[in-house]
């Protein structure tokens, strides 16, 4: 049944009027974001081994993005599911999941340089775990969570649908070189969620969606700028802006919203990216000193890489013995650079200054 005082209009295809969506106030807010996530690109590329980056940033988001549907889990006890084998528990898992659908989407950009709408479909899978796909059943409605309320009903037939995301699609692979691509993440951000293809994981799979067009438009080589923890803070207002271009087609505020997100989570990284630098060095010159015979750049990052480590990764990223392995990992802890803790019957050695810096902002 249609809720009385709900409106249904179609969704407009892409692009909106340029006027819409490239005002004063627009185009002002847009050249603080790009200086913020040029710095962020350029910051990014100073850091000597990228997967140190890629895992902590990556985490963080999974975990952030996960948490925008209520699932609360613990950095901890997330490093802790990495690092173990034992089975996970639903909540950690989606989390984990998110995980994989980020590198895969990343791997499918350095391999094809653009998405498909199968590619798309994958990543949703990824991260839901479930073979639903495309939205083939009528009936699905947005509401306000509190009230209830139907707030926005998408398209309900699967060849409108595909129609849309066909356009979606068009616009999402262009690299921009006459439209600012920031306004354009905005943009097609707004344009997937209102799509809403799937029957669960629009959100995630659109989160996503925004770094990978990051990547493809060169603004970050890797995927390190993620929106989820600015729209954990102001969802409310985040749903209300959705809502306003449903209804209105006023783009201002929303795309404002969006840019804003953009400047504020680079600052953000970027001081985190300092930080985890500043600590990388201090580690360095703390293991050379005091450890001169067993010190090896890459046993210090890969306790970077791994905040959570194990005897099996050192075996396998130095091509050690065990026992070296485990000597190395002891005289770590002697010194002060990790800290060991037992799960079942495993040592786990934790890279505790590291997860202070991962778990701020
Ligand atoms: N009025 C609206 N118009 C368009 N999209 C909306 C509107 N309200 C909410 N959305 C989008 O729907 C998403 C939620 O959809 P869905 O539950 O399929 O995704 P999810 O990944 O499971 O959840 P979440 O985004 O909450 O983590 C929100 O993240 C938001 O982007
Ligand atoms: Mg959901």
């Amino acid at each position: 049944m249609r809720d009385k005082m709900h409106h249904i209009s179609k969704l407009e295809k892409l692009p909106p009027k340029r006027e819409k969506v490239e005002t004063i106030k627009i185009l002002r807010q847009l050249s603080k974001s790009s200086k913020a996530l040029g710095e962020l690109k350029g910051i990014a590329q100073t850091m000597p081994n990228q997967a140190m980056l890629i895992n902590a940033v990556v985490l963080q988001e999974a975990k952030d993005s996960s948490e925008i549907e209520n699932i609360i889990t613990t950095q901890d006890e997330l490093y802790r599911a990495l690092a173990t084998k034992t089975s996970q528990p639903s909540h950690i898992k989606e989390v984990i999941n998110y995980r994989k659908a980020i590198f895969s989407g990343h791997e499918l950009l350095k391999k094809q340089g653009f998405l498909r709408l199968k590619d798309i479909e994958f990543l949703q899978k990824e991260i839901i775990e479930n073979n639903a796909g495309i939205r083939s059943m009528a009936g699905t409605v947005l509401k306000n969570d509190k009230t209830g309320e139907i707030v926005y009903t998408p398209p309900q037939e699967k060849d409108e649908i595909l129609d849309l995301l066909g356009n979606f699609l068009e616009h999402f692979n262009i690299v921009q070189d006459d439209f600012p691509p920031l306004i354009n993440l905005a943009i097609l951000h707004y344009q997937f969620e209102s799509i809403h293809p799937f029957y669960d994981g629009n959100g995630r799979t659109g989160r996503i969606l925004n770094i990978l067009y990051l990547i493809i438009n060169d603004l970050l080589d890797i995927p390190i700028l993620y929106l989820s923890s600015y729209i954990n803070e102001h969802k409310s207002e985040y749903y209300r802006l959705l809502n306003t271009v449903n209804k209105s087609n006023k783009w201002e505020e929303y795309i404002l919203y969006i840019l804003k997100a953009i400047e504020v989570t680079s600052s953000r990284t970027i001081a985190k990216i300092n930080a985890i630098k500043k600590l990388l060095l201090e580690t360095i010159q703390i293991a050379q000193e005091k450890e001169p015979k067993i010190y090896r750049k890459e046993l210090i990052e890969l306790l970077f890489e791994q905040p959570y480590s194990k005897i099996e990764f050192v075996v396998e990223k130095l091509n050690v013995e065990r026992k070296a392995a485990s000597r190395y990992l002891k005289k770590m802890e002697n010194i002060g650079i990790i800290k060991s803790q037992k799960i079942g019957r495993e040592s786990i050695y934790v890279n505790e200054k590291l997860i202070e810096i991962l778990k701020k902002h």
